[in-house]
């Protein structure tokens, strides 16, 4: 590791304490099962609860990395969503107080669909590059709904992934990237609409168009990819032609996707981590391709260098033990979540009710009132 090293100091990803199998949604949904496992590679997904939003989410994956010395070394705070709680106010304001950021850390909500997440931290890099003693916060945080019986219902999800970004790069380090931007009407969810309008055709189509325009040969042995859905990712190795890595190694980024469904932003992250927790090898030293695609639509393809001590500093027995530990919600309690979640997110006024709070949970979301949210800490460390 260089002194000029930038990269992920730390990582953790959260998502809520529940996940219906999808097994039983497509018996409900009248679906042929083999469809959604095997055809979209699905197996579960979590889903959110009455006291979680995309705040209380990143509250908690940030909460994981943080000490109170890192806390005050940030300088700038990205909050990467395309699941925005108000048009005019960054969510990561509501986040900075929570976690007693500096008062003269800049905070910024980035948007730019799934790719979001990468700009912020490509950006972030470039923000520890030009203030060497100072850190860059990066979370995602995403709720994917795309309405009852849609097309998209089976690739919906929710969690965060939060990454502390310097210039003592433990998890890896993180390479400058190749770009392409171009106007594509593939998914979108305008200010008036609660879900997004999809042509998930175009978006597959328009995801392996940009794969081949930045990708570019260096004889790789792992690849993280952007995925709704696993499928996802076996389509885009193919398309690397000789390039492709051996199937095997690529399930090991898909596993936790499997199981969490599509986050967006933290997607291709998320991948990362499940490459590290299932990894029959160490990974200390190799260089991974990651490809992050955000629909409208920007592709990146960028290469990750891992570090010594890549396994402490990515938390990955924490966020496996997470994911595992989910209660399954029978199919009238997911319908439930998701109907609570859709009716609040427009709501003047939201107390939430009850029923469904985890005891793991930090921190929840306690009302709306005249639009503007309060969370109350329950266990701050
Ligand atoms: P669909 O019409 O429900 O499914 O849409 P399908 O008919 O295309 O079938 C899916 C696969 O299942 C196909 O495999 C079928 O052959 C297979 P493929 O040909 O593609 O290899 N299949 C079966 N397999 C086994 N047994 C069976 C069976 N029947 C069919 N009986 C779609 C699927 C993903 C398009 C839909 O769910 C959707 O619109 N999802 C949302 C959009 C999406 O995820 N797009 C992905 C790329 S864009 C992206 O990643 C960006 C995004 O994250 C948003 C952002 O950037 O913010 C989405």
């Amino acid at each position: 590791m260089t002194k000029q090293d930038v990269g992920v100091e730390k990582l953790s990803f959260y998502t809520p304490s529940y996940s219906i199998d999808i097994h039983e949604l497509a018996i409900a949904r009248n679906m042929p099962p083999e469809k959604w496992e095997k055809g979209l590679g699905q197996q579960q997904m979590s889903v959110i609860t009455p006291h979680e939003d995309i705040v209380t989410m990143a509250y908690e994956a940030a909460l994981d990395i943080l000490t109170v010395e890192d806390r005050s070394h940030i300088g700038l705070l990205l909050f990467a969503t395309e699941t925005g709680i108000d048009f005019s106010k960054a969510a990561g304001i509501y986040l900075h107080e929570l976690l007693k950021l500096s008062p003269s850390c800049r905070v910024l909500e980035v948007k730019q669909a799934c790719y979001a997440a990468t700009g912020s931290l490509q950006l972030a890099c470039d923000f520890v590059r030009s203030n060497p003693d100072k850190k860059a916060l990066v979370v995602s945080s995403d709720i994917a709904w795309y309405g009852f019986k849609s097309a998209g219902e089976v690739t919906q999800g929710c969690g965060s992934i939060a990454m502390l970004v310097s210039n003592q790069p433990n998890v890896c380090s993180v390479e400058q990237g190749q770009v392409y931007t171009e106007n594509v009407p593939d998914f979108y969810r305008p200010s008036f609409s609660e879900v997004p309008f999809v042509d998930g055709k175009m978006s597959i189509k328009s995801y392996l168009s940009l794969l081949k325009k930045v990708f570019k040969p260096s004889s790789l042995d792992y690849f993280c990819f952007h995925m709704p859905f696993a499928t996802m990712g076996d389509k885009a190795n193919k398309a690397l032609g000789d390039e492709q890595i051996p199937a095997e190694r690529l399930e090991w980024s898909k596993e936790f996707g499997k199981l969490v469904g599509n986050i967006y932003n933290g997607s291709l992250y998320l991948s990362l981590l499940s490459l590290i927790a299932y990894a029959d090898t160490s990974l200390a030293g190799k260089q991974i391709g990651m490809f992050s695609y955000g629909s409208g639509a920007i592709g990146e393809f960028f290469k990750l260098q891992i570090n010594k001590n890549y396994k402490q500093a990515a938390l990955v027995g924490l966020v496996q033990e997470r994911i595992l530990n989910r209660r399954a919600l029978s199919f009238n309690e997911y319908e439930e979540l998701w109907t609570i979640f859709s009716e609040r997110e427009g709501a003047v006024q939201y107390s939430p009710v009850a029923s469904y709070q985890s005891p793991s949970l930090r921190i929840a979301l306690e009302k709306v009132e005249n639009g503007h949210r309060s969370y109350r800490l329950i266990n701050d460390d």
